[in-house]
């Protein structure tokens, strides 16, 4: 993973999983949440699509490469994602728990926020502009999953 080309790759297929893994959410866990999940998912395809088409414009510019030691740390990351390659979405599918759901969708949407801070690290001069809408759009997921765990936690309280 050298390339700005690897690096969009690498994201596009992690964004992709984000998608089906809110696809994948039980019926048990979306009821009561409307269409929340289905629109988190429309906008993770949606961002796979745009990350393609970046990757697509970077592989023009091949001579943007990662240092050594950002190439190991963004594989590092990659290797260990919540929802890595290996993800097993019939297992998570059978969770009716909505805590669970909810922690790992936080843990999903802090790693994609950080993807996008790690792609304004690594290429600060590559599509800037359509980098920052990414990272606006992954801060409000994290925001609209941060909000319905508050949601949650203070039933718990009964507050
Ligand atoms: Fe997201």
């Amino acid at each position: 993973m050298k390339t700005v080309k690897d690096v969009f790759e690498a994201i596009c297929g992690f964004e992709e999983r984000v998608g089906k893994f809110y696809d994948s959410i039980s019926d048990e866990v979306r009821g009561g949440y409307g269409k929340f999940f289905e629109k988190l998912a429309a906008d993770e395809y949606r961002h796979a699509k745009i990350y393609t088409r970046l990757g697509e414009m970077a592989s023009e510019n091949e001579t943007v490469i990662l240092s050594d030691e950002d190439a190991e740390y963004i594989k590092n990351m990659f290797d260990n994602s919540v929802i890595g390659e290996n993800f097993d979405f019939d297992k998570f599918s059978k969770i009716r728990d909505k805590w669970q759901v909810l922690d790992i969708a936080e843990r999903v949407e802090r790693e994609a926020t950080g993807y996008v801070q790690d792609v304004m690290g690594f290429f600060p001069d590559f599509a800037p502009d359509e980098v920052k809408i990414l990272l606006k759009e992954e801060r409000e997921h994290l925001k609209m999953i941060l909000e319905k765990k508050n949601q949650m936690s203070s039933g718990f309280l009964g507050l």
